[in-house]
């Protein structure tokens, strides 16, 4: 639970920090982060002349001289007026425009950062994380950074200059009193809001950790959406739906009563502010130490100074939000990567194709042990099938294989590299596989294919069809290899997903094959057709099968026996046989069975 990892005080400091982490992705475009400033100050300096102007309009047409002398400065006065507040507005707009490019570049590039950190991370943390909860907390970082760019460069920044403007001249002219009230006002306002908001900050948290809840339930429940059919179970899925909406529903209510306190206490302050300005001001026009101008340059002022604010309260609560947002995608980012490459890796060289594990110890998590003391060869160009019950650890050699995990105890080498002292990247590009489970992206057949190699000629891409056996059933297609896959590839049977996977492994064509109960969801016929193919890829690669039907792997060179996370036999097929153990017997279970059917 995220609400759980920091203690509540240090969750409700506003964190700066992160502004110093964002910084880097902003400043590609310096020059224009420059001039959006300029133009922020420019834009602040025509807002502050207005009300003097105002002001000096005010006072000459309240003047007793005849008003024909005069007239002329009073037009003078109003376009000058006319003009400033159109500079006001357009530097404002000039600068949204020059930094809404800075923006953008940003998000785009800790999106980018942030994807390719995911891809990174180890398999441990893509099992155990919720895809929903993960993409809202990419699109809420992303959106935050947007947000606080835009309000936190050009309206806390821009107000705390108009503020600060202002006191100077209200103190400048008017003296003391009208400039301490104001600074007083902003000052309580301003402690208030914070104040308030970072109380409220819980009700956010609480809120978006609802919205995940519900999300991530919804998707994990239309991604099952077969499984929920099967066992119809729409209501008891739409249930537990409802169970995170209503959780979202009470955080919704908690969180607008909270927002009702802090506007209605904003208000009131500004209020109060407002009409003692105005008291003041209207008792010195009375008492004539004032002039009309200067009850309305006050009161100018003072909106000018309290609509902002106004919106400040918004602005720092929604900040205080993007900044929560992006510090989630920030602190995705500072998740280590438990699989990772030695600084000084190197590439493997694989030239040969030999694969040793040495006394392999390893479990998933430390409680449970999967393997135990596993040790064998394959010599290179050779054939290892490895077969043993469902669970004893055979899918974890090849995930082992690939570094997916690291190793408790013992080595696994290639060709005598380590290959945890070799590079990631090279690694895998060294071997290749064709896995228990496919799933496909939703794209069309043909780029499914060619994702074992994107490079891959035309003629390439066909040959492997048609070694994987997937020529005619693309040839019933009405689309062709154009057919859409559907979402995981559902909408392939088994064995044609498998083929699909065939494919891509011989477009891939790596020194080191490894087959995870590769032919198992196809019929006699069309396994037969595709391991004689198999066969004759696995000339001059060295190749790994994991097989639960013995007859697929009978020419095995050498043949691996596992049981409970070890090895318990070894050796060809007629040894095994002649061995009389645990392999001699399941081969006969297997050929009773067969001659049955
Ligand atoms: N990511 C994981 N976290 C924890 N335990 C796991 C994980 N993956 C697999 N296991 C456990 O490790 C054991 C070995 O799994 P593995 O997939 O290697 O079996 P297998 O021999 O390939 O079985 P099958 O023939 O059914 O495919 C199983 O008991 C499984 O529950
Ligand atoms: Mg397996």
């Amino acid at each position: 639970m995220r609400s759980n990892r920091f203690p509540m005080n240090e969750e409700a400091k506003f964190n700066w920090r992160i502004l110093g982490k964002l910084w880097p992705y902003l400043a590609e475009f310096k020059t224009r982060v420059w001039l959006a400033l300029s133009c922020l100050v420019a834009a602040k300096i025509a807002s502050v002349t207005l009300p003097f102007i105002l002001k000096h309009i005010v006072d000459n047409l309240n003047l007793d001289t005849a008003k024909e002398q005069i007239m002329g400065v009073i037009l003078a006065l109003i376009v000058a007026y006319g003009a400033l507040r159109l500079a006001n507005v357009l530097f404002g707009e000039i600068r949204d425009t020059l930094f809404g490019r800075v923006t953008e570049r940003a998000m785009r590039r800790l999106g980018l950062t942030v994807f390719q950190h995911l891809h990174r991370l180890d398999l441990e943390f893509h099992l155990s994380r919720q895809t929903g909860g993960l993409s809202r907390d990419m699109e809420r970082g992303t959106s935050g950074i947007s947000f606080l760019m835009r309000f936190m460069v050009f309206n806390i920044g821009p107000t705390l200059l108009e503020i600060a403007m202002v006191v100077g001249i209200l103190f400048y002219n008017y003296g003391f009193t009208f400039a301490t009230i104001i600074l007083a006002a902003v000052i309580i306002y301003v402690v208030f809001s914070m104040r308030a908001t970072d109380w409220r900050t819980k009700f956010v948290k609480e809120l978006n950790q609802a919205d995940n809840q519900a999300n991530t339930r919804a998707i994990d429940s239309l991604l099952n959406f077969e499984t929920v059919r099967y066992f119809n179970n729409e209501k008891f899925e739409s249930d537990r739906y409802d169970v995170g909406l209503e959780t979202w529903e009470t955080a919704r209510r908690k969180n607008r009563l909270s927002l009702f306190a802090l506007n209605g206490g904003q208000a009131f302050i500004i209020a109060l502010a407002m009409t003692s300005m105005l008291a003041m001001a209207a008792f010195e026009v009375a008492n004539g130490n004032m002039t009309i101008g200067d009850f309305v340059l006050v009161n100018a002022f003072t909106m000018q100074i309290f609509m902002p604010l106004n919106f400040l309260g918004f602005v720092y609560r929604e900040i205080r939000g993007s900044l929560t947002n992006i510090e989630n995608l920030f602190m995705l980012l500072d998740r280590v990567p438990k699989i990772q490459d030695q600084s000084n890796s190197a590439d493997i060289l694989v030239s040969k194709g030999e694969i040793r594990f040495e006394n392999v110890n390893f479990g998933y998590t430390p409680q449970r042990k999967i393997l135990s003391d596993v040790s064998f060869t394959v010599s290179p160009g050779s054939k290892v099938a490895v077969v043993g019950e469902s669970g004893s650890g055979k899918s974890t050699l090849v995930k082992l294989l690939f570094r997916f995990y690291d190793l408790q105890a013992g080595k696994i080498c290639i060709d005598g590299q380590a290959i945890n002292e070799v590079t990631q990247d090279s690694l895998r590009a060294n071997i290749g596989i064709v896995p228990q489970d496919t799933v496909l992206f939703n794209d069309t057949l043909y780029e499914n294919i060619r994702y074992g190699r994107p490079d891959a000629s035309e003629e390439d891409i066909q040959q492997a069809i048609k070694l994987a056996h997937l020529d005619a059933f693309i040839a019933k297609l009405p689309d062709g290899d154009k057919t859409q896959v559907g979402e995981r590839g559902l909408k392939l049977s088994g064995g044609e997903k498998q083929r699909v996977a065939i494919a891509r492994a011989i477009l891939k064509r790596p020194p080191i094959m490894v087959f995870d109960e590769a032919t198992s969801s196809l019929d006699s016929q069309s396994e037969q057709a595709i391991l004689s193919a198999l066969k004759k890829l696995e000339q001059g690669h060295t190749s790994l099968v994991i097989a639960h039907r013995l007859s697929t792997i009978v020419d095995a060179d050498r043949i691996l026996v596992m049981h409970d996370g070890r090895i318990i036999e070894s050796g060809n097929h007629d040894k095994l046989l002649a061995d009389d153990g645990y392999y001699a017997t399941l081969w006969r279970t297997q050929q009773k069975q067969q001659s049955k059917s």
